[in-house]
């Protein structure tokens, strides 16, 4: 198969620098793949707040780019040297391709790979699959662009699942189940009876909840503006909910509980992670998933750090081996183990994705899912 032209989520950055950026649905090219790529059939695509910090500029885009990074599908065409996937097979898209050959990736910690090229939005040569219907080149964010008919991507983006696994939930496995279930168990290794705050719950904060609920954790407590999202954390798993407009988390967690073992923070808002350490115990740790504009400062307090123990991890694709870790939390939604599908709200053709944007940014619903 060749070059095929199908809709596709775009944003363009306008003219004049700082001038934000123009969001469209429009006909793009997608070439056929090289050598160690993969062409894959989008069957669903999430809607993260990661695509919508590009919508709403606090990570200016400087090139036009294909948008979309949470998606799963089915290979349709590989290029010359694939031996990992086949046509036919289902995958779910890791838009954290390690590049297998440095440092990090040879110590078996992809996610802090120094190689890849996904953070520049192109491929690991360089190039990218998408051109407009002008044929000039639009970018793949975060090296996948899963808002359209199709990718090409580096075999190593393409994780091979269960024929039974729902696209829909393999679509939330590319980053924000991974990313919030990742957090729990590889960055922090919560222990069974550790107790935990979450503090944002989209879907990366309802994530960490079921991963809290998977590793034992208690007790849960899961903070949130929107009483729907609370209601739904309570449901997956937290013992409390707190309205952060009633009531002090950081006061609460210390009268109730002399604070707890682990803080997360779901949000990417400074302030609030200024507000973390106030929430541990001692010897407790902050965990940064959440990830701000550009530019954000946090002010913390290093007495308190130091005199009491606490830390404060970072958290880039919760510490996950895409390979050894999409396959697993699949394995255990298909036990039974994970409720995955629950944190889906709406599933809705590609054209409503700038509807799906607006409704993120307003804190309205749970996940949307788009279907090309
Ligand atoms: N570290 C990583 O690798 C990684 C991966 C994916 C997403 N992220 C980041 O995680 C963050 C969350 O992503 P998401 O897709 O779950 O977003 P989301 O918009 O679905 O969820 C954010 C939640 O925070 C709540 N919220 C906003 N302000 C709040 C406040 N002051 N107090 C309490 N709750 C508040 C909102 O109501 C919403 O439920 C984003 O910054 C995203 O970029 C990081
Ligand atoms: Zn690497
Ligand atoms: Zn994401």
């Amino acid at each position: 198969m060749g070059v095929s032209t199908s809709p596709a989520i775009t944003v363009r950055p306008r003219a004049g620098g700082d001038a934000g950026v123009d969001v469209a649905v429009e006909d793009v090219r997608i070439a056929a793949p090289g050598p160690g790529q993969v062409r894959v059939a989008i069957r669903a695509t999430g809607v993260c707040h990661s695509d919508l910090h590009v919508v709403n500029g606090d990570w200016p885009a400087d090139q036009p780019l294909v948008l979309g990074h949470e998606g799963a599908g089915v290979v349709e065409e590989v290029g010359p040297g694939v031996t990992g996937v086949a046509p036919g097979d289902h995958v779910v898209l890791s838009w954290f391709a390690p590049c297998m050959a440095c440092a990090n990736c040879s110590a078996g910690r992809g996610w802090l790979c120094t190689g890849t090229t996904a953070l520049a939005n192109t491929l690991p040569d360089g190039s990218t699959p998408f051109a407009g219907a002008d044929g000039s080149p639009l970018w793949p964010y975060l090296g996948l662009g899963t808002f359209g008919s199709h990718v090409v991507v580096p075999e190593t983006a393409a994780i091979r699942v269960d024929d039974e696994l729902p696209f829909t939930v393999g679509a939330l496995l590319g980053c924000s189940v991974t990313t919030g279930v990742g957090a729990v168990l590889n960055t922090a290794r919560v222990p069974a009876g550790a107790s935990a705050v979450v503090v944002g719950c989209g879907g990366v904060g309802l994530s960490i909840v079921m991963g809290l609920r998977l590793a034992g954790a208690h007790p849960i407590v899961a903070v949130d503006l929107s009483a729907d999202k609370r209601a739904m954390a309570l449901e997956l798993g937290a013992d409390v909910v707190l309205d952060p407009r009633e009531t002090d988390t950081g006061a609460w967690l210390q009268e109730q509980f002399g604070g707890v073992d682990f803080a997360f923070e779901a949000i990417g808002n400074a302030q609030v992670i200024e507000t973390l350490p106030g929430m541990l115990a001692a010897g407790g740790a902050a965990v940064l998933v959440g990830m701000p504009r550009m530019g954000a400062r946090s002010s913390i307090d290093p007495y308190e750090l130091a005199d009491q123990g606490k830390s404060i991890l970072g958290c880039n694709y919760g510490s996950s081996v895409a390979r050894v870790d999409v396959p697993r939390l699949a394995r255990l939604y298909l036990a039974g183990r994970l409720p995955l599908d629950r944190l889906i709200d709406t599933v809705r053709p590609l054209a409503e994705g700038p509807q799906a944007l607006d409704e993120l940014a307003s804190g309205a619903g749970l996940r949307s899912i788009l279907t090309p």
